[in-house]
């Protein structure tokens, strides 16, 4: 007998972890996913577990993470999306677009504003994401930011400790865009595991100026040892002083730092340095639920950015189709995925096929004024 897709019950949780932690390769290292994921697989959370069940045993699962992102003072409603598997033997049977579509039902009754996934695949892309949001991804080597390291002597850099948890609290509630995460959840993703095969894979650094923290940075180990920065905060010139002081410890000679598009700051003092972005990938699979109320919420910002007169607006046409204007000039989306493009942007490289509509030629100059907005990166709250 086939149940679902349902939200999981809080007995079928186990299964869950057991199924997941197994088909994305972490039991085998004796990692289960409710410690990478602490904030997902909880019973908190179990109405975001989403299954189908096959004569008793969970075959296929999605997982979501309903949160906030303040986006320069504003809320954004995300519904995160990940951990989506179906057991091998039962693949192909549309499980998983099952579940998708079910995720998104869900995640419009709930009002989420926008949706990110973490992967790139047609399930997605049908169920109206695309890859956009841009990253750019640099190599950093250390001797390069060495000239910089030596010269801020000032700042002392400690491992993080639970005991030091409001140092960071502080300094990412300074961040212009951020996830909105209470003390509890701030402390419960500090102390997350990353990769499977490496234990103790995450390690965060604080850097102190005269007792006052005015940095931190998030550092994954990977398998061959290679360092990658998931999250930092506060002042840029510190991190960077911080990459360099913890990439010591760990003996490495460059790292991988992914640095959102609008972090203005940290990208020209690399490109000071000579430093130019390998490549740029997209923020995640991204899906804007409601165009009109999207646009309702980033209104402030536009205005700020361009005033009143801009007159921002969007309309839906019919299925799908929408208007969207700026000082009396107007561009038709035939597709929602169009105006996540126009918004949040495209990267250089794109992994699905997604074929959407959008000739950015044919977007008005007005527009270009105030998109694409400034991108982010899941960092701790990546799922
Ligand atoms: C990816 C995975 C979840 C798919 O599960 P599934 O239950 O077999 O999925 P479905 O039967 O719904 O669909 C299978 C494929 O057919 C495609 N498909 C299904 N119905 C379709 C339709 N009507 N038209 C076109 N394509 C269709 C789906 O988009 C999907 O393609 P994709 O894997 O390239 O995205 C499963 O293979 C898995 O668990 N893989 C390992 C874990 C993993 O990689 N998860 C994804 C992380 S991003």
């Amino acid at each position: 007998m086939i149940e679902g897709p349902r939200a999981a019950k809080i007995e079928e949780l186990p299964q869950i972890v057991k199924l997941t932690s197994w088909i994305f390769g972490f039991e085998k290292h004796g990692v289960y996913l409710d410690k990478v994921f602490p904030h997902v697989f909880c019973e908190k959370n179990i109405e975001n577990l989403r299954v189908i069940v096959s004569d008793g045993r969970v075959v296929s699962h999605l997982g979501i993470w309903e949160g906030w992102l303040n986006f320069y003072g504003f809320w954004l409603k995300v519904g995160l999306i990940g951990c989506v598997c179906t057991h091998p033997e039962h693949r192909m049977k549309g499980y998983a677009s099952a579940l998708v579509k079910d995720a998104f039902i869900k995640l419009s009754s709930d009002r989420v504003d926008l949706v990110m996934i973490s992967g790139a695949r047609s399930l997605y892309t049908r169920a109206g994401c695309v890859e956009a949001g841009i990253i750019y991804d640099y190599h950093v080597p250390l001797d390069v930011i060495k000239d910089l390291a030596t010269r801020l002597d000032g700042l002392k850099i400690e491992p993080y400790t639970e005991d030091r948890i409001s140092d960071l609290i502080g300094l990412y509630q300074s961040e212009p865009i951020r996830f909105k995460r209470s003390f509890e959840e701030f402390k419960l993703l500090a102390g997350r595991t990353f990769v499977a095969e490496v234990s103790e894979s995450m390690s965060i650094f604080i850097a102190y100026r005269m007792g006052k923290s005015v940095s931190y940075v998030v550092f994954v180990k990977g398998v061959w040892n290679n360092l990658t920065i998931v999250e930092y905060a506060g002042s840029r010139v510190a991190a960077l002083k911080t990459i360099y002081e913890a990439s010591k410890i760990f003996n490495v000679e460059h790292v991988k730092l992914p640095v959102p598009y609008g972090d203005w700051e940290l990208t020209t003092l690399l490109e000071e340095y000579g430093l130019k972005p390998k490549s740029s990938h997209a923020t995640a699979s991204l899906a804007i639920l409601n165009p009109v109320v999207f646009t309702e919420k980033i209104r402030p910002y536009v205005e700020e950015r361009l005033g009143v007169k801009a007159n921002f607006s969007i309309a839906a046409c019919n299925d799908n189709v929408f208007e969207s204007s700026m000082f009396g000039e107007r561009v038709k989306f035939e597709d929602s995925r169009a105006f996540t493009m126009l918004v949040f942007g495209r990267p250089e490289t794109v992994h699905s096929s997604d074929t959407v509509k959008f000739d950015s030629s044919r977007i008005p100059e007005v527009f270009k004024r105030v998109f694409p907005m400034p991108s982010f990166n899941y960092g701790l709250n990546f799922i």
